[in-house]
């Protein structure tokens, strides 16, 4: 298992007992991590003449008061480096039917692949500062950066929403152990 986040494992059954991975130290292919679910967003930037989307599951309000969203991005990433020139991200949370574009965006580099380009997903420019934001995607939010934190080999970039919207009906993509799937129905609440 590499640190990419778009590995694909095939999902495994859950073993009959707790297993203890016992190891020197804790590495990322430890099996531990692949148990989180997440969903995907679409983190977009607009840089000069440039705009650019890569794929994220590591996105998550992370304040109520005030509205905070939280994104890391490895610090790789051309993503990284044009957020560091605009100081401003676009995060669209994808859609059930989005699987495609999550691969796709984060799959190659926007320094090698016009990942927006003709070839791309529909977008459209947020209203306020002009973001590409993915069509069709269950939620949009254009941010201001406001902190950056770096955490190990990515960053923790704070974005202050100053626009939102959402498809009510949409459901998001989830994600998890490098597969994609759709919201199954809730389950009933325990009674209290
Ligand atoms: C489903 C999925 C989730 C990903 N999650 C993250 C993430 O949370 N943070 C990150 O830095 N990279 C993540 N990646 C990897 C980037 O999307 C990928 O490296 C991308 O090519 C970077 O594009 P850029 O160089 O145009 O910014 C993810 C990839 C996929 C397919």
């Amino acid at each position: 298992m590499s640190k990419d986040h778009s590995e694909t494992t095939e999902p495994q059954h859950a073993p009959d007992a707790f297993e203890s991975h016992e190891m020197p130290s804790v590495i990322w292919s430890h099996p531990a991590f692949r148990l989180f679910v997440n969903s995907v967003v679409a983190v977009s930037t607009r840089a000069v003449d440039t705009v650019n989307a890569m794929s994220a599951e590591w996105c998550t309000p992370v304040s109520i008061d005030p509205v905070l969203l939280g994104v890391l991005v490895g610090h790789t990433r051309w993503t990284h480096a044009l957020i560091g020139e605009s100081s401003q991200v676009g995060l669209s949370l994808l859609a059930e039917d989005q699987a495609t574009i999550a691969h796709d965006l984060g799959d190659s580099s926007g320094r090698s692949n016009d990942k927006l380009g003709a070839n791309g997903p529909a977008w459209f420019s947020g209203p306020i500062l002009g973001l590409p934001l993915i069509e069709g995607a269950a939620a949009h939010f254009e941010c201001h950066v406001v902190a950056v934190h770096t955490v190990g080999d990515h960053d923790l970039i704070i974005g202050s929403p100053v626009w939102s919207a959402t498809t009510t009906l949409a459901k998001p993509l989830v994600y998890h152990r490098g597969h994609y799937y759709q919201l199954p129905e809730p389950l009933r609440k325990p009674e209290s």
